[in-house]
């Protein structure tokens, strides 16, 4: 860092903090930041973001050894960008449409406002010739905004969601827009090859660009969109679930739930791309036909609040303790209850023995651009024992195929799939987590960041995707 510049920044909405006292601040959650944290943590450079908070207006300060940039909301720009465009209209629509986007003009101008105050945040805090690494749907405007400002800088951006195809991007009353400022960037990261494929041919059809395999050629540079699977610190998690404390806390778990022979497991944003109700669906049909005995198999979901004010959101949570509430209602025993449902957040070590605790892992988004949980899973299970059940649309499932796969509309297909992993034999499911693991454990969040940063850095093509 010099003169208070950085020659390495991340500019996310976020930043990797959410303050929970006076000076306290403790890891937000979500994949985006469960990713770069630590790849940051390695790197001197600054990240600069939104603390979470309206209004408030903070200096730059270090935390959790990174250096912190915040960049102000107000209520409104709160209200119209963050829980309005980025996710009423755009995370929506990249999710396949699952619940209707919002189409509003108000909302889209505080996006570009929005945007435009990170780019010249940005265009402030980099040193000359910097790497800035943009982050995400919430800032798809800035690095075309900030080349303007900053013609020096190398510009990436990665999107960590799906990039969706022309069918549903058509919808975008701002489509082309959103393509423009992408293109402002050197290297474009997506999480599928599809999602890099539907960029292109995107840019092509409403643009008019040309480009050649993964390079669009403009008048005056090119831009490169390939995929760059995003994933998490196996070492750093694989390393904690050995600690004795965490081992001893995975068999507290199981006691307090009253040793159930099977504990099922499913741990997300309470989002409604998840498809946490699909999983409890299909459960509480277990239940039902008694394919599955009260006592004998316990589901403990973890759903960490989320945008808490966004309309659909408030209707999934409404949708899910409904559901919740019947199925433990109809087959539950005083104090004992088929679904232990927690509407929480957690640290990093109780979430591994939480994951050690589980026989089963429920994965079952509608659609997700990765999925990091999947990968932790497998990270924390080094004795190999433990099942993962996985949606076929997440991104995860390119690359782990090992698991029990599903399709999370299929509700019959989803219940065969989780008494498959119940029933499953000690030999089959080292089978699986062996093959699961070498992925994971190869193709961990520090090679999906020097990947990018390489590719960045060099302007040469990253190594081919293995398998
Ligand atoms: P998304 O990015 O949509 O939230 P991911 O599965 O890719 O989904 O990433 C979620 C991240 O948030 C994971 O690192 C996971 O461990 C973390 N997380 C999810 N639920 C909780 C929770 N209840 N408490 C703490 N962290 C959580
Ligand atoms: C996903 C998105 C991130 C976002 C995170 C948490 O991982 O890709 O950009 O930060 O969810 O959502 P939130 O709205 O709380 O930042």
């Amino acid at each position: 860092m010099r003169d208070g510049t950085s020659s390495f920044l991340i500019v996310a909405n976020r930043l990797p903090v959410d303050r929970v006292g006076e000076n306290e601040w403790r890891r937000s959650p979500g994949g985006l930041v469960t990713a770069i944290a630590p790849v940051m943590q390695r790197r001197d450079g600054a990240w600069l973001g939104w603390t979470g908070a309206a209004g408030e207006e903070l200096k730059p300060f270090d935390h959790d050894g990174m250096h912190l940039i915040p960049v102000p909301l107000s209520q409104l720009e709160v209200e119209l960008y963050y829980e309005g465009f980025s996710n009423a209209t755009l995370w929506p629509l990249y999710h396949d449409v699952v619940a209707t986007p919002i189409y509003s003009r108000v909302l889209w101008d505080a996006y570009k406002a929005v945007n435009d105050r990170f780019a010249r945040a940005a265009a402030e805090a980099a040193a000359p010739g910097a790497v800035v690494w943009v982050q995400d749907y919430q800032l798809q405007l800035v690095p075309a905004m900030l080349r303007k400002l900053r013609p020096d800088l190398k510009i990436g951006f990665f999107l960590h969601i799906p990039f969706p195809p022309g069918e549903l991007f058509y919808q975008l009353p701002w489509r082309n827009e959103i393509l423009e400022g992408l293109l402002g960037a050197d290297l474009v990261g997506f999480q599928r090859p599809g999602g890099a494929a539907n960029f292109l041919r995107l840019c092509r059809r409403l643009l008019g660009v040309q480009y050649l395999r993964n390079e669009i050629q403009l008048e005056d540079r090119t831009v490169r969109a390939e995929s760059f699977p995003i994933s998490v610190d196996f070492g750093e998690l694989d390393q904690l679930v050995r600690e004795p404390r965490v081992q001893q806390r995975a068999r507290e778990i199981r006691a307090e739930l009253g040793d159930p022979e099977h504990m099922l497991l499913g741990v997300d944003r309470l989002d409604y791309t998840k498809g946490i109700g699909q999983r409890l669906k299909a459960f509480g049909e277990l239940l039902d036909d008694g394919s599955v005995k009260p006592g004998e198999a316990v589901f403990v979901q973890v759903a960490t609040p989320t945008r808490e004010r966004v309309a659909e959101y408030i209707r999934l949570r409404n949708d899910i303790e409904l559901r919740v509430g019947r199925i433990n209602g109809e087959h539950g025993m005083l104090g004992r209850h088929p679904i232990s449902y927690l509407h929480q957040s957690y640290n990093k070590e109780e979430l591994a023995a939480l994951y050690c605790a589980a026989d089963v892992m429920v994965v079952t988004p509608l659609r997700d651009g990765m999925n990091l949980v999947a990968k932790e899973y497998v990270a924390c299970r080094h004795d190999l024992r433990g099942a993962l059940v996985l949606s076929e649309f997440a991104g995860a499932a390119d690359e782990m195929r090992q698991a029990y796969m599903v399709n999370p509309y299929d509700i019959a297909g989803m219940k065969r799939a989780m008494l498959a992993a119940m029933r499953a034999t000690p030999h089959e499911l080292a089978r699986r987590m062996r093959s699961l693991r070498r992925r994971v454990a190869s193709h961990n969040v520090d090679r999906w960041a020097s990947d990018f940063l390489t590719a960045l850095e060099s302007g040469e093509p990253a190594p081919a995707p293995t398998e």
